[in-house]
């Protein structure tokens, strides 16, 4: 059972698209946390095509029932499930001025998170782009995996780049370096795996495939085609489920063997 989070440097390389394809993805209950602080509210506008969410209550929400200590009696019941999927959903907040709420609640937040995960729920997040007020970057930090999501293309990398110095020292300090990786959208395009992890310093976990169609149905809510179930970035996300699974249990391995050091 895991915290897994993904965020990005900026621009748009696929983060809310490749979050929810893990989520659609995961053999298990999982709950999808939309912690994008810039209010962007893009599933309801996206996959669900600006529909009404079948609950009114989001993020912001849990920033009372936090200051109330009711937060995690409060989660269940904040979210929702997406029809015949394995797969609840936390909405985000619904304007970028509601972020600062959302400052005090991250740490509190992976407490809560940790809970459902005792429960049999894996938890994906939405973390949206880095350096934003109300950024979830103590919710990061707090993840057993966090996935750096970027395209491949040179302005993706180096951006991406930018933010590895700050985040590998946020990680060491907490001594979960093992838990930092990064999250390829269509590599290949132009740079690969291998280059991607030079140039980033950063171990790469999974790479989903350049599939702007099927990206459609998850970032807009467009319909499945007939072959949607065969597509590639369907057959990617399947595969990187699997890679996030691994690395998951290769972090926990490492931080058990840590520990005993430390009791050693
Ligand atoms: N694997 C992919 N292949 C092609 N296009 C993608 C892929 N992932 C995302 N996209 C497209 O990129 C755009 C931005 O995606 P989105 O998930 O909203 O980015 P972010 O959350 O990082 O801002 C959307 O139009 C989406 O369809
Ligand atoms: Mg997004």
């Amino acid at each position: 059972m895991a915290l897994i989070a993904l965020t990005s440097a900026g621009g748009s390389p696929g983060v809310t698209t490749s979050a929810l394809g893990l989520a659609l993805s995961w053999p298990r209950p999982v709950v999808l946390v939309e912690a994008d602080p810039s209010g962007s509210r893009s599933l309801a506008a996206g996959y669900f095509r600006g529909g009404q969410l079948p609950t009114s209550r989001t993020i912001v929400d849990l920033a009372v029932s936090h200051r109330q200590g009711t937060l995690i009696e409060d989660l269940p019941p904040s979210l929702f499930a997406i029809p015949d999927s394995r797969v609840q959903v936390l909405t985000g907040p619904l304007r970028h001025s509601q972020a600062r709420a959302l400052e005090l609640l991250w740490e509190p937040m992976a407490a809560a998170f940790k809970a459902l995960e005792r429960q049999g729920q894996d938890v994906i997040v939405d973390v949206g782009r880095l350096g934003l007020e109300g950024s979830g970057y103590k919710l990061l930090a707090a993840a057993d995996l966090a996935l750096l999501t970027t395209r491949t293309d040179l302005p993706g990398l180096v951006a991406a780049g930018s933010w590895v110095p700050s985040l590998r020292s946020t990680f060491e300090q907490a001594g979960a370096l093992p838990s930092l990786g990064a999250l390829l959208v269509g590599a290949g395009r132009p740079y690969g795996a291998g280059e991607a992890a030079k140039v980033l310093g950063l171990p790469i976990v999974s790479s989903l495939s350049w599939d702007p169609d099927t990206a459609q149905v998850y970032s807009h809510g467009t319909a499945p085609g007939r072959k949607f179930a065969g597509a590639p970035l369907n057959k990617s996300l399947r595969a990187a489920v699997q890679a996030t699974q691994a690395a998951v249990a290769t972090v926990r391995s490492h931080l058990d063997l840590a520990a005993e050091g430390f009791q050693s």
